[in-house]
C-alpha cells in the first residue's frame, strides 16, 4: 500500500451521502480530506461512486494503476489501487471508464483499511442503490450532504432513513450552494425535518466550480473565499480541531478596545 500509516489507528469511516445528485458530495468529500489532512489527519479518499467515477476529477488524478472496481473484482491488489495525492492524502480511485461489478465485497476491503487512517471518507452515488447501501453499511457514521430546497432535502431524508435502519448515525448535515435566496429552506426547518443537525452551511460560489474545473481543492485554489472557510470550519467539526473559529474570535475581540483583556 501506498506509503502506511501507523496501524492501530481509531479510524473513522465516514460516507458522504445525498437524496440527489449534483448536489456537491464529491465536492465536500475532496475538499474535507484535504482540510483534514491540513489540520495534520491521515486520510483516505474512496471514490465508491463506481457507476459514476468522478472523485479523479476533482482531485485531479485521472492516471492511476488501478481501482475500486478492478479490486472489487478481484483483479488487482489494494496496495496497486491507493495512491498517494500531491496534498497528502490517500486516494482510492474507481474506475472512470467501466461501471461495476458489484459494491458486494467493499466492507471486506474497509476491515483492510482500518487501522491505517484517521479518516476514511467514502464518496457515494446519489440515492439509495444497493451501491450506496454497500458503502454505508462499511461506514461507522454518515454524513448528508443537501441543498436547500425541498426536492433534495426529501430526497436525503430518504436516504437518512435508509442509514438509520442499517444502525448508521448521522454525523450531520452539510447544506451546501446556500444563496440566501428567497424561498430557500433556512438551517432550522432543515434540521427539524430531517431530524439532524446542520453542522455547516457552505455558500454557492464561482470559485468553487472553478476550482473543480482546475482539479485543485477550494483551499488551494481561494483560500479566503467563504466556502473555503465553512469547509475549514467543517473539518474542524469532524476532527475536533476548531482552531480557526478560535482564532477568528480571538482577532475579532481583539479588535475590539477592552474586551480582550
Ligand atoms: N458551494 C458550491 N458553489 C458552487 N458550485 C458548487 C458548490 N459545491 C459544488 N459545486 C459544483 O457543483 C457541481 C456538482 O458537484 P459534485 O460535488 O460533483 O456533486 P455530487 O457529487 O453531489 O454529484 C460541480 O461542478 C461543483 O464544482
Ligand atoms: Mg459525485
Amino acid at each position: 500500500m501506498t506509503t502506511v500509516n501507523a496501524v492501530n489507528k481509531m479510524t473513522e469511516v465516514i460516507s458522504v451521502i445525498s437524496g440527489k445528485g449534483g448536489v456537491g458530495k464529491t465536492t465536500v468529500t475532496a475538499n474535507l480530506a484535504d482540510n483534514l489532512t491540513k489540520k495534520g489527519k491521515s486520510v483516505l479518499v474512496i471514490d465508491a461512486n463506481i457507476s459514476g467515477a468522478n472523485m479523479g476529477i476533482h482531485v485531479n488524478m485521472l492516471e492511476t494503476q488501478a481501482d475500486l472496481n478492478s479490486v472489487l473484482a478481484g483483479v488487482d491488489t489494494l496496495d496497486n489501487a491507493v495512491c498517494m495525492h500531491p496534498q497528502g492524502f490517500h486516494f482510492l480511485p474507481a474506475s472512470i471508464n467501466t461501471a461495476g461489478p458489484s459494491m458486494r465485497g467493499f466492507s471486506a476491503i474497509i476491515s483492510n483499511l482500518v487501522g491505517h487512517y484517521d479518516y476514511i471518507l467514502v464518496d457515494t452515488a446519489a440515492g439509495a442503490d444497493d451501491e450506496v447501501k454497500e458503502a454505508i453499511k462499511a461506514s461507522d457514521s454518515v454524513l448528508i450532504v443537501t441543498n436547500p430546497d425541498i426536492p433534495s432535502v426529501s430526497n436525503a431524508a430518504l436516504v437518512k432513513r435508509l442509514a438509520t435502519n442499517l444502525g448508521k448515525p448521522t454525523r450531520g448535515i452539510v447544506l451546501n450552494m446556500a444563496r440566501g435566496e428567497y424561498l430557500e429552506l433556512t438551517d432550522k426547518q432543515i434540521s427539524e425535518f430531517m431530524d439532524a443537525e446542520v453542522i455547516s452551511k457552505i455558500p454557492f460560489h464561482k470559485n468553487v466550480k472553478q476550482s473543480t474545473v482546475f482539479g485543485k481543492s477550494v483551499h488551494e485554489y481561494s483560500p479566503r473565499c467563504p466556502p473555503s472557510i465553512a469547509i475549514s470550519q467543517l473539518a474542524g467539526k469532524i476532527c475536533g480541531d476548531e482552531t480557526e473559529k478560535s482564532n477568528f474570535l480571538r482577532t475579532f475581540a481583539s479588535k475590539i478596545p477592552g474586551l480582550n483583556r
